[in-house]
């Protein structure tokens, strides 16, 4: 710990002494700064937020570390804090190599860009994958590839059957021939079941189809118990994970795979621009969030309020639009008797709490929202339901 300054788990309490000495009188210049001031303090600012887990802020804890880390050039892999978060992401995936990058976006899109190689090609994917709605259009704009999206048959997740209806093997002048199977897990809060995602792996191989997890927030499938890192890591050449979201660090995501598809996915981050020199100010939170949040059994924690939550809406007649699997709940406002925007103007005016935003029925749960909101909640759903 430098000296002077003191930081701990507890929040607001601390206090952070600057000493600087001024080159013009060799005089001290003490400056005491209240830690409650400062914005790294308020993580209890998403206490009340069910909008989504990317409201989640960065702790003391992971101040903390970025303060502690080296400063050296990520982007020549000259940096030990990145380096090790790169080896320990990996090895928790059953994988030999991993790249930092900034966002999760550009972990798909430079997953998918050295995937891919010279087209023609295409990517089979989800029609509701985050790769085909919410990254600008990348697989066309950065990857110059046809995306063809399938409807799951089951209405839940793909399986091999989806696949092997919808995949392109053919490879005359005619085709765009399915490179790379994008699958993502959970999907919007639903877990693919590791058995599915084999039976697709195995057929892909045996094609010299490349498999590629969009696993934004995997650690919520496996805090659920859909698999270990591994087991659902090995099932991929290449996995995307964020550190944001659930995990709660300030940035960062990692591409994970073989040493070969990393070296050349370096490429790809420079051609967008990915690369970050003092990167351990990104590796040293996000090693804190893994630590903490998951193997620390928080984010498991705040699934089982989410379970709770949905039995509790249950129990008191209301409908779901589909059973909670992750840290989601699916409200269905229509189906339960509930006007939805009476609902929020509710839930904010009289009990304090955020619900709403762009996906509306959607409730997310992460490790930030208290045991009092949640019983706000609670009493919520109650006066909503009242018969
Ligand atoms: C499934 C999924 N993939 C990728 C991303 C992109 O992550 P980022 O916002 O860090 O670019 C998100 C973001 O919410 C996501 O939900």
């Amino acid at each position: 710990m430098a000296p002077g300054i003191t930081l701990d788990n507890a929040v607001e309490d601390f206090v952070f002494t600057k000493t600087a000495g001024s080159e013009k009188n060799h005089a001290t210049v003490t400056e005491t700064l209240d830690l409650s001031s400062i914005a790294w303090a308020h993580c209890r600012e998403s206490s009340n937020n069910f909008i989504s887990d990317f409201y989640t802020k960065p702790t003391l804890p992971m101040l903390e570390a970025i303060i502690r880390t080296t400063l050296d050039d990520g982007d020549n892999d000259e940096d030990a804090t990145t380096n090790d978060l790169q080896d320990y992401v990996a090895g928790l995936l059953g994988h030999e190599s991993a790249l930092l990058v900034p966002t999760g976006t550009m972990g798909n899109q430079v997953s998918l860009r050295t995937a891919l190689g010279n087209p023609p090609h295409s990517i089979l994917c989800d029609y509701r994958g985050h790769i085909m709605h919410f990254e600008g259009g990348g697989p066309s704009g950065i990857c110059g590839t046809l995306v063809r999206s399938v409807v799951p048959a089951n209405e839940h997740h793909l399986t091999l059957a989806d696949v092997q209806r919808f995949a392109t093997l053919r490879n005359t002048m005619y085709d765009c021939p399915t490179r790379v199977i994008a699958l993502e897990n959970p999907m919007e809060g639903r877990i693919l079941p590791l058995s599915d995602i084999q039976a697709i792996s195995n057929w892909a191989r045996e094609r010299g189809i490349h498999m590629h997890l969009d696993g934004a927030r995997l650690w919520e499938a496996v805090a659920a118990g859909a698999g270990s890192l591994e087991e659902i890591g090995k099932c991929f050449d290449s996995i995307q994970v964020c550190f944001t979201k659930g995990l709660g660090a300030p940035l960062g995501s990692m591409v994970i795979g073989k040493k070969d598809f990393i070296a050349r996915a370096k490429w790809s981050r420079k051609l967008l621009g990915g690369g970050t020199r003092a990167s351990g100010v990104i590796a040293a939170p996000a090693r804190v969030a893994i630590d903490d949040v998951l193997f620390g059994g928080k984010m498991k924690a705040a699934q089982d309020k989410a379970q709770r939550a949905s039995e509790l809406w249950t129990e008191l007649g209301g409908k779901l639009l589909e059973r909670r699997e992750t840290n989601m709940v699916w409200l269905d406002y229509e189906g339960s008797g509930v006007d939805m925007e009476g609902f929020f103007k509710l839930a904010k005016e009289e009990y304090g709490l955020k619900l709403g935003g762009v996906i509306p029925e959607r409730l997310v749960f992460h490790y930030q929202i208290s045991d009092e909101s949640f019983e706000k909640l609670c009493a919520l759903f109650r006066r909503a339901l009242a018969k």
